[in-house]
């Protein structure tokens, strides 16, 4: 693998959650991989799973690693040939290249803005890097993608299923605050390239970015799209079409255990109880987030251990 910045950068799905699920009973067997190599994080957003999980992956493969919050650092400038007199005071040019010196992977964070449509479906963040940096860059949460999360996300029902097609809904849920598409957007993509039959639910102006949903069925009634779920993923997100509104916060699409049934409850975290999920979901044995957060660092693991074999 020459980068991870989005799920399509796995050649090998099914081997991939394979190999994933045979690191997590073997976590050190490759500690030579990383050894004299550095992992650097570059943070623009806060995290809590990101950064630990991938912290914990690099060094279970021996690398060493450091992590930049970059709002402690330079106000870093995007746009090509900008007189920088304002804010900016170091180009992404030079940041990369520099980066690189010190690095063999860079991983990056960095939210869409939620404002300008354009700009954040560009990915110029992660593309600057791609573009400026002379090392492998993987995505830890990008404007439009989130493929680490995606990626735990389908090692978790692989390792969860009881059945060779399982029914799988992801569900819109309120929130107070806009939030960005990329948890949903890579979780339909990865569960897109997976042998189960896939139902997004949503209030309408809630659509996702057609081109990531194609033909994938949408349902806005949740009570129906829910009836015979064997994984219900609950995320709340932003519209998409009207960019960035929060066009709903109606309690009545919250997850309960009535309209769970008899479904495991998935949510990539940090969850608000209560508005997403009752506690009586998250609290039961149905609920599944802690699994998922646990695949977080053999998602990384893996993702790694493809770009270390490749250096
Ligand atoms: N799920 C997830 O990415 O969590 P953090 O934002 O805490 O990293």
């Amino acid at each position: 693998m020459k980068k991870y910045t989005n799920i399509k950068d796995i050649s090998n799905l099914q081997e991939t959650i394979k190999e994933a699920i045979l690191l997590k009973m073997n976590p050190f067997e490759f500690q030579e991989l990383g050894k004299n190599k550095t992992l650097v994080m570059l943070f623009f957003n806060a995290s809590l799973r990101t950064r630990l999980s991938t912290e914990k992956a690099a060094k279970n493969l021996g690398m060493n690693v450091m992590v930049l919050n970059v709002n402690d650092a330079w106000n870093l400038e995007f746009e090509d040939g900008t007189i920088m007199n304002a804010n900016t005071s170091e180009h992404i040019k030079e940041a990369a290249a520099v980066i690189s010196q010190y690095a063999d992977v860079i991983a990056v964070r960095a939210f869409p803005s939620l404002t300008d449509k354009q700009k954040d479906e560009s990915e110029f963040v992660m593309n600057s890097f791609i573009k400026y940096a002379t090392v492998p860059i993987v995505n830890m949460e990008s404007a439009t993608a989130h493929p680490l999360q995606a990626l735990a996300d389908a090692i978790t029902i692989t390792e969860l299923t009881e059945k060779s097609k399982p029914k799988v809904v992801l569900s819109w849920a309120p929130h107070p605050k806009a939030l960005p598409q990329a948890v949903a957007n890579s979780f339909v993509e990865i569960m897109q390239n997976m042998d189960v039959d896939l139902t997004i639910t949503h209030p309408e102006g809630y659509e996702l970015n057609e081109v990531i949903t194609k033909n994938t069925t949408i349902n806005h009634n949740q009570e129906d799209a829910l009836k015979d779920a064997d994984f219900v993923y609950v995320k709340n997100w932003s519209s998409y079409n009207d960019y960035g509104k929060v066009l709903s916060q109606d309690k009545n699409w919250m997850i309960t255990k009535s309209k769970l049934g008899d479904a495991k409850f998935m949510h990539c975290l940090p969850v608000r109880r209560n508005v997403i999920v009752e506690d009586a979901v998250l609290d039961s044995e149905q609920s599944v987030v802690m699994q998922q957060a646990n695949n977080r660092t053999f998602s990384a693991q893996i993702v790694l251990k493809q770009i270390l074999e490749k250096l």
